[in-house]
């Protein structure tokens, strides 16, 4: 479905048809009007780029203990869950969401919450949104047709991608930092949390201002690598979401991890018409994405 909001058209691709009370344009204005609490972080991601990863950190952070966290991050998923359902969450909640920028709650932006931003390289976004698309039947209760090829088309033809474009989802939120440099937002690389784990935990542990030992980071890094993630998500968590939606039991949420993989994809072709529609579309940010490590 498509979405106006400011002026600006969306195309919604992703959880759309999930939204409580099946209209995304009432749900989107519910969601804009909640109201903020003081100690709200809000995780801010374009969809694949290690929403969960990043989610279940925070929260181990938040918690002061490296144990995970028996709900899903769905559970605090703005897209899926009602007004009221955020309204009786517990303290402090730790929100999620893929919507874009100009979506997001406004008291939350107002009260300047924190928002924690994760980007990843945008090669490995789609190789894994295809995949994701593979595997869940929502919606019109089949999995995506098509090859790799034909989502690639898609994902340009879509502004780069579902949910209003990749490249702008990513840019409107650097356009953000940079104009208002007060706002507390920390914006994290997928492919940098792959190559020192630690060392970005340390970056959200001081951002969130929450006390940590090095034995804290050493644990949530261990306890939030892929495999330990996957493994919880299997056997700890009520992942209601996954089995409503999964195709043949394809695991997606948590697939394959790496960084890279868009290299068993792409075509030389595929891959020169990426890097120039990349150019064009990235012209003039300062964003530094790595496609390999
Ligand atoms: P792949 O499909 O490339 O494996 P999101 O949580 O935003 O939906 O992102 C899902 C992607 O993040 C999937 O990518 C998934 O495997 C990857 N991912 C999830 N947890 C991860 C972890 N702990 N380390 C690395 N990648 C992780």
């Amino acid at each position: 479905p498509t979405i106006i909001v400011d002026d600006q058209r969306f195309s919604l691709g992703m959880i759309m048809d999930m939204v409580p009370g099946g209209n995304i344009v009432e749900h989107v204005q519910t969601i804009r009007n909640i109201k903020a609490r003081e100690d709200d972080v809000l995780i801010c991601t374009y969809p694949k780029s290690g929403t969960h990863w990043i989610w279940e950190i925070v929260s181990m952070l938040r918690k002061g203990k490296a144990e995970y966290d028996p709900r899903i991050k769905e559970t605090a998923m703005l897209e899926l869950i009602s007004k009221d359902q955020i309204e009786a969450m517990e303290s402090p909640r730790n929100l999620n969401t893929h919507f874009p920028l100009c979506m997001l709650p406004k008291d939350l932006l107002d009260t300047k919450r924190k928002i924690i931003h994760v980007m990843r390289n945008p090669k490995d976004a789609a190789v894994s949104m295809y995949h994701h698309f593979k595997s869940e039947k929502i919606g019109v209760g089949h999995v995506y047709p098509g090859t790799f090829s034909d989502f690639l088309s898609l994902f340009f033809c879509l502004e780069m991608g579902a949910n209003g474009g990749w490249n702008k989802y990513v840019t409107d939120f650097e356009k953000f930092a940079k104009d208002n440099p007060d706002y507390p937002i920390l914006s994290l690389y997928f492919e940098d949390m792959k190559q020192d784990p630690k060392r970005e935990i340390t970056k959200v542990a001081k951002f969130l201002d929450v006390p940590y030992t090095e034995e804290l980071i050493t644990a949530v890094a261990e306890r939030c690598d892929f495999e330990n993630l996957k493994k919880a998500n299997q056997e700890i968590k009520d992942d209601y979401i996954t089995r409503k939606i999964a195709h043949d039991g394809k695991q997606f949420m948590y697939r394959k991890g790496t960084v890279g993989d868009w290299k068993n994809w792409f075509t030389v072709a595929q891959n020169e018409l990426f890097d120039e529609t990349f150019e064009t579309r990235m012209h003039g940010s300062e964003l530094k994405f790595k496609f390999v490590l």
